[in-house]
C-alpha cells in the first residue's frame, strides 16, 4: 500500500492525540504528536531560564539544544540534550510555554522540517494546528477538531488529575485555555486554522469513540 498522511489540527483539548492514537491503532500507522516537539521546546527554555518569547535568546538556544523524536514500539519519545523529558512536558507551566515559544517562526521552522522529514518514509498521522494548512498541506486526509473551552477545560482537568496534577482548578485550567486560543490563533506565523479541504467535526457531544468511527469511515471511504 502506498504512504499517505492524516492530519488532525485543533485547539487544546479537543480529542486530537486521543483520536490520532485511535487512528494510529486502526490503521496500523505511526503517530506523531506534533505538540510534543513544541513542548520540549518550550521545557528547554524553562530549564534554562530563557523568556519563551525572548526571539534572540531563543534562537541562541536552538543552536546548542539537541532535540530529538525517537519511537520505541511505535511509542514516541521526546529526548532532550540526551535525555527523555517525556514525564516532563505536559504540566500547566511547559504548556504555557510551549504556546509562546511556538509563536517563534524560528523555531517553527525547525520544529516543521524536522516532522516532515519524519513522516515522509512511512504512513502517519500527525496532530497539532497547523498539520493540514502547513506541515503537510497534500496529506490525503484533514481534520479538524473544535469544542467549547469550556468541554475542554473540563477533559483537561480529567487528564492533568489522572496524572496526579492538581497545581490548577477548573478555572485556572479554563483561563489558560482560553490564554492559549488567543496565543495559538493570534500569531503571525502559522496559525490554529481550519483550511477549506479539512472535515471539521465538533467533538463536544459526542464521545471519542463516536468521533473516531465518524473520522475512520471518511478515511476507508
Ligand atoms: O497540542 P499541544 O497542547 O500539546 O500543543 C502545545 C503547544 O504547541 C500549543 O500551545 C500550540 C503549539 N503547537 C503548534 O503551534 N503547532 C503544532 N503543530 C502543535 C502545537
Amino acid at each position: 500500500m502506498s504512504i499517505f498522511q492524516i492530519a488532525i489540527d485543533g485547539p487544546s483539548g479537543s480529542g486530537k492525540s486521543t483520536l490520532a492514537k485511535g487512528v494510529s491503532k486502526a490503521l496500523g500507522i505511526m503517530y506523531l504528536d506534533t505538540g510534543a516537539m513544541y513542548r520540549t521546546c518550550g521545557l528547554s527554555a524553562i530549564k534554562k531560564g530563557i523568556d519563551p518569547s525572548d526571539v534572540d535568546a531563543v534562537t541562541d538556544m536552538l543552536k546548542s539544544m539537541s532535540l530529538e523524536v525517537k519511537f520505541v514500539d511505535g511509542e514516541q519519545h521526546m529526548i532532550l540534550d540526551g535525555e527523555d523529558v517525556n514525564g516532563f512536558i505536559r504540566t500547566p507551566e511547559v504548556s504555557m510555554a510551549a504556546s509562546k515559544i511556538s509563536a517563534l517562526p524560528v523555531i517553527r521552522k525547525a520544529m516543521v522540517d524536522y516532522q516532515r522529514e519524519i513522516s515522509k518514509s512511512e504512513s502517519f498521522v500527525l496532530d497539532g494546528r497547523d498539520i493540514g494548512s502547513n506541515v503537510l498541506p497534500n496529506a490525503k486526509y484533514k481534520f479538524f477538531l473544535t469544542a467549547s473551552a469550556e468541554t475542554r477545560a473540563e477533559r483537561r482537568l480529567l487528564e492533568l488529575n489522572g496524572r496526579g496534577d492538581y497545581s490548577q482548578n477548573y478555572e485556572e485550567v479554563l483561563r489558560d485555555i482560553i490564554q492559549r486560543d488567543k496565543q495559538d490563533s493570534e500569531r503571525a506565523a502559522a496559525p490554529l486554522v481550519k483550511v477549506d479541504d479539512a472535515v471539521e467535526i465538533d467533538t463536544s457531544k459526542i464521545t471519542i469513540e463516536e468521533t473516531l468511527n465518524t473520522l475512520l469511515s471518511y478515511v476507508k471511504e
